[in-house]
């Protein structure tokens, strides 16, 4: 059985509470052979990279067979994989490599669904009485309607990736359930043979020698399905005759169940020190409170969606302005809510969000700062941080204006969608670049050379304009980079255990600008406090009104400003900050 949390101590406590991990998505990490497509020796050869910044952890997005509709959450095999990243050997190698220099490795585990192309879906499709065909969630039209007929699909609900999630097989007159793209039908969880494969699956993979699994939309296993097998119709979306069906698919009714059986099946009773992180849209504090409770055996720790929402309106595309009030209200929420029981994660970014400088930052005057500033603010809470590639270089979002530029299908079905229905092109294309994923999907930028080191051929997706001024080698010997303030930070948490386990308080809930907390930890060495202060605007902010405790001051920490830098003294500082300046002090 895995430990539970100890009330303190920094050594009792989980190894993941000290740790940092790093999200490698592949295609766009580092190309070894030219094809203008990462893949898994480009990661290998990258690995000092990851051991200078001092992660602990890589979170590799799929890497399994794959027709790459969804850019590898398409899969069509578990236990390979596909060559567009190289081979099983050259997997074994990268986690040799990475258990060499200290770090694990955890695998994106897509089990909500799996690609069309899966044997299992070409099963299960083949015939009404397929043994599988229970494996996925096959349905007859509406009652009333013709299979094909317009409203005909089984329910009203919307796919992420635009239109119903039910796709039609006109063989068998039957619809199939995909909550995301038609290639990708979802597995049907209510069927122990499904759960039991998957497991097994999961097995082999540990015993491979991987560290664990990110696990994708993993609230969404369990559907809420009547006595007679119905699925139910969601409230109709606006300006669509398409409903929400999330109330029948986030945290089903099933779900901590089948949590602790996976546990169960597949964890129990290992001595390696593991990782399982759960990807769960819409999950409440106190559901998150629930799977993460070490008591209940779930997972270890949940990526909630709330704090990524905050700057939209009713769909991901709707933008609303930013508040930073609301920030600290939502973080405080979900900081109090598993501060007793239960994990966080905090992130900024993934390859499903834009470029964090971009959206909450500043890409422009304020680059370094407003990326150093963002990063202290998350990495200072309590909760395992994690870095999505290039987020340690301050990589920003790119300059989309046209459909060729874009690879995405959720973007490109967006785009086709919004224009059929007579909206302007270039409209929905500044929504895209807003917030589309392709954003976190461009090359890492390596160097200042051609196609910014990341390929000798021609990348799959263009490389940001900026990779000559934003790039890991001009950061590397700089001590003002963002690339070193993310050394430094990491390197924190592994030293200071009031960062890793304190207690958190939030500060001037209701101040536009500032965002300030303390973080609070008895050791056996008597009481550690921190308070870290973080100016989210590029104005000068006067502390000695707002936050007077900064005078009380023993030390400083970290900070972003290159003029403080090495700074021990708070009182040489003034008590202003400049615009995006953030500070870690010591109070006790
Ligand atoms: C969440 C993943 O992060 C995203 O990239 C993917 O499109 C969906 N799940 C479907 O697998």
């Amino acid at each position: 059985m895995r430990q539970a949390h100890p009330a303190s101590g920094h050594e009792g406590a989980p190894w993941w509470t000290r740790a940092v991990v790093y999200q490698v998505w592949p295609r766009s990490f580092a190309d070894s052979d030219g094809d203008g497509v990462g893949d898994l020796r480009g990661i290998t050869g990258k690995l000092d990279h990851l051991a200078d910044l001092g992660v602990d952890v890589v979170w590799l997005s799929p890497v399994y067979r794959s027709p790459q509709d969804d850019a590898g959450y398409d899969i069509s095999d578990y236990t390979d994989v596909d060559p567009d990243f190289g081979t099983l050997a050259d997997l074994d190698e990268l986690i040799e490599e990475l258990h060499a220099r200290g770090m694990k490795l955890v695998m994106d585990l897509v089990v909500n669904h799996t690609s069309d192309e899966h044997p299992w879906f070409v099963e299960s499709r083949s015939s009404k009485d397929s043994p599988k065909r229970d494996w996925y969630w096959w349905r007859g039209p509406r009652e009333g309607l013709d299979a094909g007929a317009p409203g005909a699909e089984p329910t009203n609900w919307r796919s992420f990736f635009s239109g119903p999630t039910w796709e039609l097989d006109e063989a068998s007159g039957e619809y199939y359930l995909h909550l995301f793209s038609r290639k990708q039908p979802d597995l049907n969880w209510e069927n122990p043979e499904v759960r039991h494969a998957v497991y097994a699956m999961m097995r082999g993979w540990l015993d491979r020698g991987v560290d664990g699994f990110r696990m994708d939309v993993v609230n969404f296993l369990s559907k809420d399905v009547d006595l007679e097998g119905a699925l139910a119709d969601g409230p109709v979306l606006p300006g669509s005759s398409l409903g929400d069906g999330s109330a029948s698919y986030v945290s089903g009714p099933r779900i901590h169940e089948f949590l602790a059986e996976m546990h169960e099946q597949v964890f129990a009773g290992r001595t390696e020190k593991l990782l399982t992180v759960g990807e769960m849209p819409g999950v409440t504090v106190e559901d998150a409170a629930r799977f993460t409770d070490p008591a209940r055996h779930e997972v270890d720790m949940v990526f909630q969606f709330e704090h990524v929402g905050l700057d939209q309106e009713g769909s991901k595309w709707a933008r609303r302005p930013f508040d930073l009030r609301e920030l600290k209200a939502s973080f405080g929420r979900w900081q109090a809510g598993l501060a007793s029981t239960g994990w966080n994660s905090l992130y900024w970014n993934n390859h499903d969000q834009p470029r964090i400088v971009s959206r909450w930052g500043d890409d422009g005057e304020h680059r370094v700062r407003s990326a150093t500033c963002l990063a202290t603010l998350l990495h200072l809470h309590r909760g395992t941080p994690y870095v999505y590639q290039g987020e340690e270089l301050g990589m920003a979002n790119f300059p989309f204006t046209s459909a060729d530029q874009l690879r995405d299908i959720e973007s490109l079905n967006h785009l086709r969608e919004q224009v059929a229905l007579g909206r302007d092109e270039a409209e929905v294309l500044a929504e895209i670049a807003w917030v589309g994923r392709d954003n976190a999907r461009t090359p890492v930028q390596w160097d200042a050379g051609p196609h910014a080191g990341f390929t000798t051929g021609t990348p799959w997706i263009a490389v940001n304009p900026d990779a000559d001024q934003v790039n890991a080698a001009a950061q590397r010997e700089d001590e003002t980079s963002v690339l070193a303030h993310y050394r430094r930070l990491i390197a924190l948490r592994r030293e200071l255990p009031v960062v890793a386990l304190g207690d958190f308080t939030m500060l001037v809930p209701d101040h536009e600008h500032l965002y300030a907390f303390t973080r609070r930890f008895d050791s056996a060495a008597g009481p550690e406090e921190l308070l870290v202060i973080c100016n989210v605007s590029g104005e000068q902010l006067d502390l000695a009104d707002v936050l007077p405790r900064v005078l009380e001051a023993r030390e400083v920490v970290l900070t972003n400003a290159p003029a403080h830098l090495g700074q021990k003294d708070p009182g040489l500082l003034p008590a202003v900050l400049g615009p995006w300046e953030a500070r870690v002090l010591r109070m006790a």
